[in-house]
């Protein structure tokens, strides 16, 4: 049952804004509500029934609000989701509570992950960008979500879990960071697979100074980033870099003036989306592994991945047309 005011006007048969009759389909949509009920089978699988209850509490108040969702990219409440580029194959997701600077609360970084679904879902989005406003790319975690949390909500809830879903999609994703990107502005940032930085940029994990230490992989990823003096100083001190000092460091791959740098990473994902897709995930794999696995293991990876791209229709696409003086037509297959 829905609040009155947020029932959907039924524009397929009856044009009611109150009790419409919908079609057994849109009934289906409402009712297993697919993105918000995958959610929610996650977290329930993981143990975690006080975010799951949460979850369904909050798709039970926003039902007509997702169906639109499912329907086009819009009408999130934390972030706005387009399709951009000349091809509109790139897809943005722009983080969007600019009173909060950004700060990642618990349904943004939900919404970012159901955004991930339709861009994971739509073959024509070859590459995702995600980013803030000039003055914030993100603030961190939403401290006055978490300020009341104790022990067993947070472990019990496995809080933060969620959160990697940026670290695991197939499809390459750029950060384009512009002003703050603090705490989990600085660990979401580092999910994505390439940073591009506006001169105004400023990185930090400033967790220690709210008496915890960062949680969504700032310890991990950053010291992988810029080494671990680097990391260890900032992880300790709080202390910020600027978008220069994290280019050195090798933070981000691009620094570009502020106002430029949305439309760089635009130029840098089109031509990412003229790669193959499936190609581009098999790249993005490999890279990855170097993270986790030994040297020989990931080699002999690299080796097999190398290996099965010969079992595509794209690889042998791409040395054709090499050969032939062509440009390749990638079948992402
Ligand atoms: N969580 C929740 N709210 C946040 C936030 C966060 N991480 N960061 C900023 N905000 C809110 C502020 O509370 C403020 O809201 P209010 O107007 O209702 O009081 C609003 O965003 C603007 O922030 P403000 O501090 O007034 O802006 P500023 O320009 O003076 O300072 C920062 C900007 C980013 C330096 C400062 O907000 C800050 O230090 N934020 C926390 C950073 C942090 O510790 N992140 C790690 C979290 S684990």
């Amino acid at each position: 049952s829905f609040p009155a005011k947020q029932l959907p006007s039924c524009n397929t048969c009856c044009a009611q804004t109150r009790k419409p009759k919908i079609p057994t389909a849109v009934t289906v949509l409402l009712v297993f509500n697919y993105v918000n009920m995958a959610s929610i089978c996650r977290q329930l699988l993981r143990g975690s029934q006080t975010f799951a209850i949460k979850t369904a509490v909050r798709a039970s108040t926003t039902q007509p609000m997702t169906f639109a969702r499912c329907m086009s990219s819009e009408n999130f409440k934390n972030i706005v989701v387009e399709r951009v580029g000349k091809n509109s194959n790139v897809g943005l997701i722009k983080l969007n509570r600019p009173r909060a600077l950004n700060a990642l609360c618990d349904e943004l970084m939900t919404e970012v992950n159901q955004a991930l679904d339709e861009f994971e879902g739509d073959t024509k989005i070859g590459c995702v960008i995600l980013t803030g406003s000039q003055k914030a790319f993100a603030a961190g975690a939403d401290i006055k979500e978490m300020q009341n949390q104790e022990f067993s909500d947070v472990f019990g809830g496995m809080f933060l879990s969620h959160w990697d879903q940026l670290s695991r999609t197939k499809i390459p994703t750029i950060a384009v960071v512009t002003g703050y990107a603090l705490g989990g502005g600085c660990e979401v940032a580092m999910m994505c697979d390439i940073i591009y930085a506006g001169d105004n940029a400023s990185f930090g994990q400033p967790e220690i100074l709210l008496g915890t230490i960062p949680g969504a992989g700032g310890t991990q990823r950053l010291p992988k980033a810029i080494g671990k003096a680097k990391a260890m100083e900032m992880v300790l001190t709080g202390d910020r870099i600027s978008a220069e000092e994290a280019l050195t460091a090798g933070l981000v791959s691009k620094v570009y003036p502020k106002e430029e740098v949305f439309d760089k990473a635009v130029a840098l994902a089109e031509k990412i989306s003229r790669n193959s897709r499936l190609i581009n995930s098999i790249a993005k794999e490999a890279v990855n592994k170097s993270y986790q696995l030994s040297l020989a293991e990931g080699l002999h990876l690299e080796k097999r991945l190398f290996h099965a791209s010969f079992a595509t229709h794209d690889r042998k696409e791409g040395m054709d047309a090499f050969c032939e003086k062509r440009k390749a037509e990638f079948k992402n297959k």
